[in-house]
């Protein structure tokens, strides 16, 4: 079994005042969780692991975006530190994948691969996936039975954190860096709803001050209408970017029903949709997209 460096349930972390943090989240952090110093000595020793072990054949490494980037980039430029001061040497392709999850039909969740080359040339390869967090394990496990359809040789998982909690599925990644209890945590690429991926120097994790797993009733309400209007929406994610008090909401719809019209249009189709809702909040943002 892989070992990692654990985080016990009761650590506090550190005082974020102790750090220079973004001025756009000081209002946001709790506490500093793993300081960027950390990452990188860990992330060192995960390089001289996956050498070790995978070491003498050409490997693929595959990034999952976009989470994982920050890792990617630090692991690559350690791996790539070994090959320049070592006799043995470990030469990479990579390549960048996205993954999205969906439901089909409410019950079953999938798992979508976006982007990359053709995966058909891992056949016979080497593989290192790189990922930033496994929490239930079911989105690596769904990757790795979809990679299987293309027969590489061998394939490994590297990810900076797994996620100690009851949700999880038992699957363990080959190569851990940090065993960490059951918070959500933000920064070095990870993100809640796409913000705190830009706090990037000095702390990985942070725990945020409001409870970011209980969605709001207001959130879990707009979501409910906004699926039913949108019955061939692919995602649909809102936030009450007021803090829980209802008065301002973020919502992203991705939605085919969008194709052909303009932004305006798609607006329009929410404003109208949510206009009941509306009249009670100060503000909403609304983002729409077609699936690719
Ligand atoms: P799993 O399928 O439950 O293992 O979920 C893994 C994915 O959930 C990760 O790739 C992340 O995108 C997301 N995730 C899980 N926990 C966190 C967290 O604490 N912070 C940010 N993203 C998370
Ligand atoms: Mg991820």
């Amino acid at each position: 079994m892989a070992s990692a460096l654990l985080i016990s349930d009761d650590e506090s972390g550190y005082d974020p005042e102790l750090f220079c943090i973004p001025k756009h989240y000081v209002e946001d952090l709790e506490r500093v969780f793993i300081p960027h110093g950390l990452i990188m000595d860990r992330t060192e020793r995960m390089a001289r692991d996956i050498a070790k072990e995978m070491g003498g054949t050409h490997i693929v490494v595959l990034c999952v975006l976009k989470g994982g980037y920050k890792f990617f980039a630090d692991l690559l430029d350690y791996i790539k530190a070994l090959n320049r001061n070592q006799d043995e040497s470990l030469p990479m392709t990579i390549d960048f994948i996205r993954l999205k999850s969906y439901c089909n039909d409410q019950t079953v969740e999938e798992v979508k691969i976006i982007g990359g080359d053709d995966l058909c040339m891992l056949a016979g390869k080497n593989v290192l996936i790189v990922e930033d967090i496994v929490e239930t394990g079911r989105t690596m496990r769904k990757l790795l039975a979809h990679l299987e359809n293309y027969k590489p040789q061998m394939v490994k998982v590297a990810s900076l954190l797994l996620k100690r909690t009851p949700r999880s599925s038992g699957y363990r990644p080959d190569f851990v860096g940090f065993e960490i209890p059951d918070k959500f945590v933000v920064g070095y690429a990870l993100d809640y709803n796409e913000y705190f991926r830009d706090l990037n120097r000095l702390a990985l994790a942070i725990t945020i001050r409001r409870a970011l797993s209980a969605q709001t009733s207001g959130e879990v309400r707009i979501a409910e209408i906004l699926r039913k209007s949108f019955p061939r929406a692919s995602a649909v994610k809102v936030v009450d970017i007021s803090g829980g008090c209802g008065a301002m909401y973020e919502v992203h719809v991705e939605s085919v029903e969008f194709k052909g019209k303009r932004v305006i249009q798609q607006h329009q189709l929410i404003n109208q949709v949510l206009k009941d809702e509306i009249q009670a909040m100060h503000g909403l943002r609304i983002f729409t997209s077609v699936p690719k």
